[in-house]
């Protein structure tokens, strides 16, 4: 079998069935383990999406309790990643590396396994790597990881060293159920590409990490909030946005390969910041997030009459997280947290129905040369 056409970057090709999320790009639509994002965000724990995940169900509460302690006796991860992490920030190692470097070392024992188990434990490690890191970085200590607490507070209380409040909880929740997953993305492509030759899951969460790193991936929101933080202070948001277009710049946080209308990510998430920054956060802010939003929208439909460029999800990202207390430097890893979910259940489920994922190449180079020993090139 095979094509002579050449795909660069296989836009458009399938290469995989999945029952994880699907993707409506022209309906602007997003369905994860069956219910559509908005429902499930605002309804779900993040245990219970990664449940959903793995399992393709709910689970039931004695199933959930189950869940959560498994991943609750996850979370330790050992001197020997304390020190590695220490030394990362101590070299001001930027967080996806620290991230990269975390994970794989904070997995000892389960390095070989593709089992349920040892997915639980990359789940459960990347929160805890992430923060402990994060502590080094302030020049403090670890906040060790708490065990009456859920997957997204215990994030929040390693970050910071404060039980957070539930506002908070619930912001980083949403958002953590929001980008689980998102059909083959590069770095869930990765992930699976990795276990197709019957590698094991920590060896698929760490490239895949590598790819999340990448700008073209996982590393908007910084930007946005950077943009924002600018237009609140200078109460201009037209003036930004002209400028900004003007200069042949793209405005961050708007436009998507796949979505041609808003993505359901960025309503999901707006409606989680308003609800979060209305109930004790800089309202302030927001309103101009919400300005500028606008300003940016009708702009860029006169910039570009033929294209609609819409809100993306790293727009609201950037107000929400921000909100909630996450650092603009943990934006990236703090999708990772989430990501590594929708990663996890992909590798169970390319594992389910193996095939090594190795695509082809046309050759281009030459092919008429004539070695020549090395005196006399
Ligand atoms: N601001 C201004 N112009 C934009 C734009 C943006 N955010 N996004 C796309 N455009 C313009 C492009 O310049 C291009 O114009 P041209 O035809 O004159 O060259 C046109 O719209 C189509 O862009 P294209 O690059 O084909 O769209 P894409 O689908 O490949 O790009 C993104 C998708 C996300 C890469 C792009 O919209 C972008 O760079 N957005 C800003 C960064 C961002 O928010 N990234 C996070 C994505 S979740």
């Amino acid at each position: 079998m095979g094509t002579n056409e050449l795909n660069r970057g296989l836009e458009g090709v399938l290469v995989a069935e999945t029952q994880l999320s699907h993707i409506d790009g022209e309906r602007g639509e997003l369905v994860i383990g069956g219910f559509p994002v908005d429902e499930l965000a605002a309804n779900a724990t993040y245990e219970e999406t990664v449940f959903l995940l793995l399992h393709e169900r709910l689970p039931t509460a004695s199933e959930l309790g189950e869940f959560r302690a498994e991943l609750r006796a996850h979370r330790d991860i050992g001197a020997e990643t304390e020190a590695v992490l220490r030394r990362a920030a101590e070299e001001d190692t930027p967080p996806m590396d620290a991230l990269r470097m975390g994970a794989p070392t904070a997995s000892l024992g389960v390095e070989e396994a593709t089992d349920e188990e040892a997915v639980r434990r990359v789940v459960a490690v990347f929160p805890t790597v992430v923060a402990t890191y994060w502590r080094y970085r302030q020049g403090a200590e670890p906040v060790a990881p708490r065990d009456d607490l859920g997957h997204a507070a215990n994030y929040l209380y390693m970050l910071t060293g404060t039980e957070p409040d539930e506002a908070a909880v619930r912001g980083l929740e949403t958002y953590l159920n929001t980008v689980a997953d998102h059909g083959l993305n590069a770095s869930t492509f990765t992930a699976r590409v990795v276990v197709s030759t019957e590698s094991d899951v920590v060896s698929a969460a760490t490239a895949a990490v590598g790819t999340l790193k990448g700008p073209l991936h996982g590393g908007a929101p910084g930007p946005v909030l950077d943009m924002l933080r600018t237009v609140h202070e200078s109460g201009e948001p037209e003036q930004y946005v002209r400028e900004t277009l003007e200069s042949g710049e793209r405005l961050m946080g708007f436009g998507h390969r796949v979505y041609r209308v808003r993505d359901p990510r960025a309503a999901v998430l707006s409606d989680a910041a308003e609800r979060f920054y209305e109930r004790g956060g800089d309202v302030d802010f927001f309103d101009t997030v919400r300005e500028f939003e606008r300003t940016a929208v009708d702009l860029l439909a006169e910039h570009k009459p033929g294209r609609r460029l819409e809100t993306n999800v790293e727009y609201y990202t950037a107000a929400l997280l921000h909100g909630v207390g996450v650092p603009q430097e943990l934006f990236t890893t703090t999708f990772a947290v989430s990501r590594v979910g929708g990663w996890m259940a992909h590798c169970l489920e390319q594992l389910d129905d193996n095939r090594i994922i190795r695509p082809r190449s046309r050759y281009v180079g030459a092919t008429d040369r004539t070695w020549r020993s090395v005196d006399d090139r």
